[in-house]
């Protein structure tokens, strides 16, 4: 969750390490700091709780123009957010500098084996500092002192560290899945990332760190090597990314930016998956046949998808694509819950994993007990080159560029668009779909970013609400059929960025429970349009006015018929039922944003979140 970033080469490492902290600030932002060191041996070391502003107003002008370094931006897992706690954490003498992403689990029986004075924080990241600096202190190589370190280290976690007495030296370590490193590789330069959004300004050269994995890397060279020290060969890879999509542009915040990017996200995720002559879908060039064949997908008994937040939510409307059109048995689950559940698994089974950054800890435990029980395995990401791209058999990306707000908004969509994709194809490939129903869903799946963009234009509309509601301290919002993983994302997306309580049901649960909590301070936002569950949601929502609920029901196009029951219609614009959800997202994204706005939230990194999660 933390970001990571490191360089070593001939130009001034500091503002380098400053935009990189930039474009990392939203994986966390409690805490940042910066180590230099010079070709002098000194060390110069800066941090600052709060956002990056804090830091830089701190350093900016004031660092030595040492060509090495490394930094850090925190979001706290030991420790509350202080200069204590920040990152780098230093060994007593200040000879070792590191830098840590994930939990060091066994910290504590570290601590007591290996200090080499008092600590100086409460974080668990400093011990490692002790250790390497006993280890280097004895002659020991810093690649070989991290790789006895990180050996004795329990836990997933990724960290850097530099010795002031080796300047222009950084080594890397990656042990589990708690997020990646990312090695640039520039001219008389290297750099290292948690993640590609801070090393893309500077290169579009980068290997990729696999658990188990370390890196070690001056100006001029770069070695891997794995935890016994064998030497590790590595391709680099030449992406193209455009870091210039990671930048506000016009907009206030960056979530307001993404999801008005939505229309474009839509046609680059269906752009080559989505054919017209005929009308059909090919994903033939991520799923090669030789692999993903006919027989294999006859072959299945059913499918599981996993992933977290947004991303589960994209999977429940996948559900209904997989059952309706590759008639398998679909289920849905929370990569938490199904990693420690024991599921039951088998080489029958399609394990499909959804991460719009590929390095969520919880899905990748997922995959790995897919992989154990050996399942073939799909995974849609955004993220070009992140783990669970690598660990699947065959990945879908997103193509829409990188997502920076921590509310996510069009990798939603795009996740939605590539399951129904893959229903088509597996439906296709299985027989269970006839040419003409593939038709027509291609067909409307190509007036989709057209129907995005409509329904953008219910921004005014939204805003008008959000003022009305932004007082609300709890809201409801339910749901039926494809409207229920709607209803519960917009739910998490009022949390994320107001802080409002809100609870995203399931509309038949209602009276079960939550129709208690009822009345005219506590507004409902009801998915509603003409689909086979409609004359439900109708019942639902009149059980709400009953007792004085007010309601914001999400309409069809030109439906009228719950003017004068519920208090306000959205309509959405024309589009086909099945892919309902992809339209009627986007009015609750903006009416989060909006209320989030008026009540003075920030928007695009609330409070205690982060946008990758890799620790548990
Ligand atoms: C979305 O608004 C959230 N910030 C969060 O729920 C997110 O969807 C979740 O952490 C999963 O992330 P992933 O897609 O990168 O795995």
């Amino acid at each position: 969750m933390c970001g990571i970033v490191g360089y070593t080469g001939r130009r001034p490492a500091g503002p380098i390490l400053l935009d990189g902290l930039r474009r990392l600030e939203y994986r966390g932002y409690d805490s940042a700091g910066i180590a230099l060191t010079d070709d002098d041996q000194r060390m110069y070391v800066a941090v600052a709780t709060g956002k990056l502003d804090a830091l830089v107003q701190k350093v900016e002008g004031h660092y030595p123009p040492a060509t090495s370094g490394l930094g850090h931006t925190r979001w706290a897992t030991h420790g509350e957010p202080s200069d204590r706690n920040a990152h780098p954490q230093l060994d007593p003498d200040g000879r070792v500098a590191v830098i840590h992403n994930g939990i060091v689990e066994n910290f504590e029986a570290l601590r007591a084996k290996y200090a080499r004075g008092p600590f100086a924080s409460d974080t668990d990241t400093e011990v490692l500092a002790h250790m390497l600096a006993t280890r280097v202190e004895a002659g020991l190589d810093l690649l070989d002192a991290l790789r006895e370190v990180v050996g004795e280290a329990e836990g997933a976690f990724s960290v850097v560290v530099m010795a002031v007495d080796q300047p222009g030296r950084l080594v890397a370590a990656r042990v589990g899945n708690a997020g990646g490193i990312v090695v640039g590789v520039g001219d008389g330069e290297h750099l290292l990332a948690s993640d590609l959004n801070a090393l893309l300004s500077q290169t579009r050269r980068v290997t990729f760190l696999e658990p188990g994995e370390l890196v070690d890397i001056t100006a001029d060279a770069v070695r891997y090597v794995d935890l016994d020290g064998a030497d590790l060969a590595k391709q680099v890879e030449v992406l193209s990314y455009d870091p210039v999509s990671a930048t506000k542009g016009p907009y206030k915040h960056f979530m307001l930016k993404e999801t008005f990017e939505q229309p474009e996200a839509v046609l680059n995720a269906i752009r080559g998956r989505y054919l017209v002559h005929p009308h059909r879908v090919d994903l033939s060039a991520e799923l090669p046949p030789e692999r993903f064949s006919e027989t294999w997908a006859r072959d299945l008994s059913r499918i599981v998808i996993v992933g977290m937040g947004t991303s589960m939510h994209s999977a429940m409307v996948g559900r209904h694509y997989f059952e309706r059109f590759a008639n398998l048995p679909t289920e849905v689950d929370n990569s938490s819950e199904f990693r420690y559940r024991q599921p039951v698994l088998d080489e029958r089974t399609l394990v499909i994993s959804i991460a719009q950054s590929g390095e969520t800890v919880d899905t990748l435990a997922a995959m790995d007990e897919a992989r154990r029980a050996g399942c073939t395995q799909i995974t849609i990401c955004n993220t070009p080159g992140a783990q669970t791209t690598r660990v699947a058999d065959g990945a879908i990306l997103m193509r829409v560029g990188p997502e920076i707000a921590v509310a996510s908004t069009k990798t939603m969509l795009a996740s939605m668009v590539l399951l129904h994709s893959l229903a088509l194809y597996l439906g296709r490939l299985r027989g269970a779909l006839s040419v003409e129903t593939e038709a027509q869903q291609v067909e409307a799946v190509l007036r989709l970013p057209s129907a995005v963009g409509e329904a953008l234009d219910l921004a005014p509309q939204m805003q008008a609400l959000a003022e009305q509601y932004a007082g609300a301290e709890d809201f409801l919002f339910l749901g039926r059929g494809l409207g229920l993983p709607v209803a519960m994302e917009g739910a998490l997306k009022l949390k994320e960025v107001s802080y409002i309580h809100a609870e995203g049901y399931a509309a038949g649960e209602m009276k079960h429970g939550p129709i208690a909590l009822i009345d005219e301070k506590m507004p409902t936002v009801a998915l509603a349009p003409q689909d086979d569950v409609a004359d439900k949601m109708r019942s639902n929502i009149e059980q709400v006015r009953a007792r004085r609920g007010e309601v914001i029901a999400v309409v069809s196009h030109g439906d009228r018929g719950l003017e004068g029951v519920a208090t306000h219609l959205v309509e959405l614009p024309e589009v086909d039922a099945l892919l309902c959800p992809i339209v009627s997202t986007v009015p609750l994204q903006l009416l989060a944003y909006y209320i989030g706005l008026s009540r003075g939230a920030d928007v695009d990194q609330p409070r205690n979140l982060a946008k990758t999660v890799t620790v548990e």
